[in-house]
This record gives C-alpha cells, sequence and structure tokens, in this order.
C-alpha cells in the first residue's frame, strides 16, 4: 500500500485537527485549527531582512525559511495545546510563491505527514486568502462575493459553494497590492509598500483627483491606470521644482485604490443576489479599505465578514482553513506534490 492509499484510508472526523504550513514569500508560518476554531498562529517573518534590499531575495528568504520551519511549526503544535494529539491532515502551500521558499515549507509538510501516517493537502495560496474569512466566522457558509486583494491577484469572486468559484473580474495588469507597493517606491517609502503608505496617507487629504475608476468595464481592474498617474504627478511636480504635499499623495492614491475594490465588491453582491461580502490578502489589511468596505456594505445592507488583520496578510491559518475544504472534499496529494510558481485564478496548478 502506498502512503497515500494509506493517508486517504484512514477514517475521516467531522472536526479534524489540521497543522497548516505556509512559506510561498517571505513568511514562515504555522498555525493549528480544530474544525473552524483556530487553536494557534505563529509567524516568523524576514521581511526586516528583506527590507535592507527594497523587496523580497528569493535566496534571503528560502534560507530564512529553512532556520525558522522547525520553530513555526514546533510552536504551533506547543500552543495549540493538543498535547499528545497527532494532527489529522498537513495543508501546506504549494504554489504560487517563489519556488525555493515554497519548497521548504512543502518538504517540511511532506516529512511531517509521512511520518505520521496523515494526509498531506497541497493549497494553492490564494484559495487560502479566500478562505480566511471561514475561520474570522466559522458560521459563514456559500454562497458570497469574494474581494481578493493580494500583492499577486485582485478580483471579485462569486463563491457558489465551498469548491465553486466564478471570477466576474480580476485585475488586466497590476494587483491592487504591487501598486501599492509601487506607489511606495514613488514616494520613497520603505518595503512592505502597503502599510507605509496606509500610515503616510493618516497624515494626508484626500485632494488631488487620481482616477477613481479604472478602464475596463465590468468587474475588471486596471492599477496601472492609477499608477501612472502617481508616477506623473510626483515627477511632474518635481520636474517643476515645484513643492508637494507626500502624505496628500499617499492619503489620494490609496483613496482611489481602496474606492474601486469598494464598490465593486458591492456591486457584485448585488448582481448576484448575495447577502454577504468577504475578503482576503494583503491589502484588506488596510485599515481605511476596511472602514470604507464596511460603510459602503452596511448602506448596500450587506454583511460583511472580513478576517482579523493578521490574518489578511500571508499566515498559515487560512491555509489550513483551505485545508479542512479539502479534507472534507477528500482532495489529498501524493508525495510527488512539486512546488508551483504560478497558478492561474481560478486554475490548478500541476499537482
Ligand atoms: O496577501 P499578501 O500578504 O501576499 C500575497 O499573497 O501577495 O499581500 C501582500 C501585499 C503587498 O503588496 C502589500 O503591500 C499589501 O499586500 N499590503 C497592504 C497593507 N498590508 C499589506 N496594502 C495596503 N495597506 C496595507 N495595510
Ligand atoms: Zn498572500
Amino acid at each position: 500500500m502506498t502512503y497515500l492509499e494509506r493517508a486517504a484510508g484512514r477514517p475521516r472526523k467531522d472536526t479534524p485537527v489540521i497543522l497548516g504550513i505556509e512559506s510561498s514569500c517571505d513568511e514562515t508560518a504555522a498555525a493549528v485549527i480544530r474544525g473552524r476554531e483556530l487553536l494557534s498562529s505563529v509567524i516568523l517573518s524576514s521581511a526586516p531582512e528583506q527590507a535592507k534590499y527594497g523587496g523580497v531575495v528569493p535566496e534571503i528568504a528560502s534560507r530564512a525559511h529553512t532556520e525558522a520551519i522547525g520553530e513555526a511549526v514546533e510552536r504551533a503544535v506547543r500552543e495549540a495545546g493538543i498535547g499528545d494529539e497527532a494532527p489529522d491532515a498537513v495543508a501546506v502551500t504549494y504554489g504560487a510563491g517563489l519556488l525555493g521558499a515554497l519548497l521548504v515549507g512543502l518538504s517540511f509538510a511532506k516529512a511531517y505527514a509521512f511520518a505520521l501516517g496523515v494526509p498531506l493537502i497541497g493549497v494553492d495560496h490564494i484559495r487560502g486568502h479566500m478562505a480566511a474569512a471561514y475561520l474570522a466566522d466559522p458560521a459563514l457558509e456559500p454562497p458570497f462575493v469574494t474581494l481578493l486583494a493580494s500583492g499577486g491577484h485582485t478580483a471579485v469572486i462569486y463563491t457558489k459553494s465551498y469548491t465553486e468559484f466564478e471570477i466576474m473580474g480580476s485585475t488586466r495588469d497590476d494587483a491592487a497590492g504591487e501598486a501599492f507597493d509601487k506607489a511606495a517606491r514613488v514616494l520613497g517609502l520603505p518595503y512592505p509598500g502597503g502599510p507605509n503608505i496606509e500610515k503616510l496617507a493618516r497624515e494626508g487629504k484626500a485632494v488631488i483627483p487620481f482616477p477613481k475608476m479604472f478602464a475596463g468595464g465590468g468587474y475588471d481592474f486596471s492599477y496601472s491606470g492609477l499608477k501612472t498617474p502617481v508616477i506623473n504627478y510626483c515627477h511632474g511636480k518635481e520636474q517643476k521644482g515645484e513643492a508637494y504635499s507626500r502624505a496628500d499623495v499617499a492619503a489620494s492614491f490609496q483613496s482611489a485604490a481602496c474606492g474601486v475594490l469598494a464598490a465593486r465588491a458591492v456591486a457584485a453582491a448585488k448582481e448576484k443576489g448575495a447577502d454577504t461580502v468577504v475578503a482576503g490578502g494583503g491589502v484588506i489589511a488596510n485599515g481605511y479599505l476596511r472602514a470604507l468596505l464596511a460603510e459602503e456594505c452596511a448602506r448596500a445592507g450587506l454583511r460583511l465578514v472580513l478576517p482579523e488583520k493578521k490574518f489578511c496578510t500571508d499566515n498559515a491559518a487560512m491555509i489550513a482553513a483551505e485545508g479542512l475544504i479539502q479534507y472534507r472534499a477528500g482532495n489529498f496529494s501524493d508525495l510527488s506534490l512539486n512546488a508551483c510558481a504560478h497558478i492561474p485564478l481560478g486554475k490548478k496548478g500541476k499537482q
């Protein structure tokens, strides 16, 4: 009998204990859930080290993961308070992300699952971001509209069931997070750009008329249509030797970037007759966007489910949450599961 046959043949529990592992970028994370209850979450970040280079250096990320993965998992299992009880499955991000970084978490997860003889579940990182809301509200059930805004993806998705999705619109060029990072660079702010724009924006006013609605009908986004006016504004002022407020640029950019996200999520929910909007991804950690979503959903009579900020940016609790969905569907991975740098939205990577 192969490992997969043995692991998949184990009796399935209603509320399994799942260990989640995430290492796709610069966060080494491990978390334990029981059913939809979060028992522990550990996030060890190499971001301060990466900040010296102005962005994520893949080689540094891989090495940092190698050093941190053991501690992250040990702590997550200890802090979960499950005593000698072993996890019923190990869920791990297999893509998208940096290959070397992914391989550290993936190899560790394989060894862990193999040693325990429990199923290994390969999780698409983006599905993880989308599943974070299930931990925020353990009673949440599809259908609903999901707003996804991370460093690599921006999309409005109709979540029909736990495993069926309709992509209503997505970015045609840059992702929202990428736009935050690029705008931050123009303003001379350090990595990571998003939180630093948010901080600077608090000191400014959204008075510069950057485009509020970007090119592209339907629910598509074009963040490059916002990035270029921001760059032109700053460079234009600099060339003319005119003073300008960086804080106002940050606030105006943030207002435009977030306005379109909130507007499209609400419109999509109305079109689908959904009563709930759910959000996930690093940009959803933005306080201005969270307040705007709350305001617009309330005005439209929609329920809003937002993961806590620390579960919007990369974490392993969301990987465990998606692992639970796959566990219930009986989607287990073989030990040949490989890392995948790109997984198109709505598609499966090579498994
Ligand atoms: O989801 P995430 O942690 O990683 C990916 O899967 O991409 O998203 C990272 C992105 C970065 O572009 C970062 O600048 C952005 O999320 N981000 C933010 C904030 N925190 C992180 N953007 C705006 N405001 C924030 N507070
Ligand atoms: Zn992410």
